[in-house]
């Protein structure tokens, strides 16, 4: 690329801002250009803003995550609960537990429950759809969302016939070589993109997503994260900085960035301005104002937690994490004022994303 001045440097980002806003698309090197961010990002920012209000307007949708087991199966270099991990204690919450987390959550004004965990053996089918049958029946008016790895396409469907209706499961990386330098052996890139599109073919809703700075990650995997989502067309996008763990193998790599965390959210609501997109956890620990800035650049859901307090530090992905004190209606009356300190609305309803078929 040549050499530009400043007011050049700024009229060219323009133009890509423009073009991404209005053809929902940019080809690489202008993506490249945005996710480096030279020059002021207020701009990318304030049209992700505006994609974002004429879909959603104000509002952010509340999601109450139950993180209901710490066991996993899996080895992922990066977090913090892998089965290698023989540092922290490990906990499984029953039915009645969960069951009672949901209650405290209707009370609090929550309409979706996130049930989140380690790839658990203990959750078979019948466990699970045990779990999430009762919830469907005891809150009928509330959607289920799972977010419990990869399992078989039956089960999927198991699952989904048991009244759960959306699913995350992040991608992590759509780059072959990157996934398996972030994961052992045996897990693999192709095997998460199967569980995806077997996801979406029985009708959840469905949530992908990656680690910005994940130790090895280059924009040009960026990219690559980019156009699996264009095929992919998930419902939710979750994305968050990398952030260290002290015992992992990954423990000195040093954490992702904000500011490309912020640029990447703003360019995922400009691509795929119908999608649910939070501003996470992870961005709220690399930096104390951080899920404030990621409403701003184009996050339109919050998800405070709804697990026992005396359960949420052994839930340790990475460290630090925030909210691990709290009570469940702290974290909730907290989010509610840092969503409206950054000018949004807190919203309860179930909020479904919105009819994205024609893209
Ligand atoms: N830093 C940031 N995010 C992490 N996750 C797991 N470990 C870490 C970490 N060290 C994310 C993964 C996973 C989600 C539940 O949490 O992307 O999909
Ligand atoms: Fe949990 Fe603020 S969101 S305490």
């Amino acid at each position: 690329m040549k050499n530009y001045g400043a007011d050049e440097m700024n009229e060219y980002k323009s133009d890509l801002i423009r073009t991404l806003m209005n053809t929902r698309d940019l080809d690489d090197a202008g993506l490249l250009q945005l996710l480096a961010g030279e020059g002021p990002d207020a701009e990318l920012f304030t049209a992700a803003d505006q994609v974002r209000k004429s879909w959603y307007g104000d509002a952010v949708y509340l999601r109450g995550l139950i993180e209901f087991t710490n066991y996993c199966r899996n080895d992922c270099y990066y977090c913090g609960i892998r089965r290698s991990n023989r540092k922290i204690e490990r906990y499984r919450l029953d039915r009645e537990t969960i069951l009672a987390c949901c209650r405290e959550g209707y009370q609090l004004g929550y309409r979706t429950f996130v049930l989140q965990g380690g790839e658990d053996p203990h959750y078979t089918d019948d466990v699970l759809c045990d779990i999430v049958s009762a919830i469907h029946k005891e809150f009928p008016d509330c959607a289920v969302t799972l977010s419990v790895g990869e399992r078989s396409r039956e089960s999927y469907q198991r699952l989904f016939d048991a009244g759960a209706r959306r699913y995350l499961l992040r991608h992590e990386a759509a780059s072959e070589e990157l996934y398996g330098k972030l994961h052992p052996a045996g897990m693999s890139c192709a095997g998460r993109k199967r569980c995806l599109r077997d996801l979406k073919e029985i009708g959840f809703q469905v949530g992908a997503g990656l680690m910005v700075g994940a130790p090895g990650q280059t924009p040009q995997h960026l990219i690559e994260d980019i156009r699996f989502l264009q095929e992919l067309k998930p419902d939710m996008i979750g994305i968050g900085p990398y952030l260290r763990h002290a015992d992992t193998p990954f423990r000195d790599c040093p954490d992702g960035s904000m500011e490309v965390t912020l640029r990447l959210l703003a360019i995922l609501r400009l691509l795929f301005p119908y999608a649910l997109i939070p501003s996470t956890t992870a961005l709220g620990t690399i930096d104390p104002q951080g899920r404030e800035l990621g409403l701003r650049a184009g996050a339109n859901v919050v998800m405070p937690n709804l697990s026992p307090r005396e359960n949420r530090a052994q839930y340790s992905l990475y460290d630090n994490k925030i909210c691990t004190g709290e009570e469940s209606a702290q974290c909730r009356s907290c989010l509610e004022m840092r969503v409206l300190s950054a000018g949004y609305r807190l919203v309860t309803d179930v909020g479904d994303v919105k009819e994205h078929t024609c893209f």
